[in-house]
């Protein structure tokens, strides 16, 4: 058992020299999942550990292999179709009412652990729909720790199964077929592409890739990590906001994380989205908690000034 915990000590380590991943931030028992089904292609016992890292010695392919395991970069076009609803219906027509106001022209995004770029396409789908009309302009950066998944967000190029949540609308108008040998292709039209910066980032180790951000997506990522590494991400989340900038995480992640209650105000339960500070309460309101719905003036969920 001491031999055990010493060997996948020493596996960390090289993961986190190989890899720039440092297992230690997220939680040990998902870490532990993810490495023995590496363990298990390949073979060996059940937390063999050293015979794992003697393969992994000599294998380039598998540290590949065991990178992905861990990262887990599932997504696709609008994942969570309620929330890219709500995005479309609300947040967004918000954030334009609010840039209007302040004669703010533009508008800066973050998509925080974007992998292959679907999110980071589809949150630009959005925005080129509903700016057009408007002299707002929106700038997108996406960055994830994991190169290949960049390099995919990059070329741009996705197969049937990540456009199954799209319209055909948007398919007809943001994707062009490609003729490919044994499956379908499609490329996501080049407009869209100057809207968005892909960049390498370990959002756990470096410096945010900018600041004054009016939302941040970070959506089915921080739910791997250990709970105090959620407390200082949601401070690095927190600092790098405009005041009342929005954040949204996943479905999965939240009520546990202490510093997201004390920072960030909960705008759409069901969704998981926030916005940043505490509700401001003006003078006057004596009881705003029975306002349940009250925000900077106005009704959540609709356009109504209070
Ligand atoms: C399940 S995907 C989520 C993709 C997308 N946000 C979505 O909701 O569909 C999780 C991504 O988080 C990335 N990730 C995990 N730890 C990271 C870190 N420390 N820094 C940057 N990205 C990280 C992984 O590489 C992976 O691509």
């Amino acid at each position: 058992m001491e031999k055990e915990k010493l060997f996948f000590n020493k596996l960390v380590e090289i993961i986190h020299e190989s890899t720039g991943l440092d297992c230690k931030q997220y939680n040990e028992l998902y870490i532990k999942r993810r490495i023995n089904s590496r363990i298990l292609a390949n073979n060996l016992k059940q937390h063999d550990y050293f015979g794992y890292i003697k393969l992994l010695e000599n294998s380039l392919y598998e540290i590949r292999e065991l990178f992905n395991a861990l990262t887990i970069n599932v997504t696709k076009f609008f994942r969570d179709i309620t929330f890219w609803e709500t995005l479309k219906k609300d947040v967004i027509q918000r954030m334009i009412k609010e840039k209007t106001d302040n004669k703010n022209k533009s508008i800066y995004l973050w998509s925080c652990g974007c992998s292959s770029g679907e999110e980071a396409y589809s949150i630009a789908i959005l925005l080129r729909e509903a700016l057009k009309d408007t002299q707002i302009r929106a700038r997108i950066i996406a960055t994830d720790i994991d190169e290949v998944s960049l390099k995919k967000a990059e070329a741009g190029i996705y197969d049937s199964h990540s456009l199954c949540d799209v319209s055909n609308d948007y398919i007809l108008k943001y994707f062009h077929n490609i003729n490919a040998k044994d499956k379908q292709l499609y490329e996501i039209d080049k407009s869209l592409r100057p809207m968005i910066t892909f960049q390498r980032h370990n959002f756990l180790s470096e410096n945010p890739p900018g600041d004054n951000f009016d939302a941040i997506f970070c959506r089915n990522v921080i739910i791997y990590f250990k709970p105090n590494v959620k407390d200082g991400v949601i401070n690095l989340f927190h600092s790098s906001l405009v005041h009342h900038g929005w954040l949204m995480v996943g479905k999965a992640e939240m009520l546990f994380i202490k510093h997201l209650k004390e920072k960030f105000y909960l705008y759409n339960d069901i969704e998981r989205i926030y916005r940043r500070e505490r509700r401001v309460v003006p003078r006057g309101i004596k009881h705003p908690e029975r306002r349940q719905n009250w925000w900077f003036g106005y009704d959540v969920g609709s356009n109504k000034k209070n």
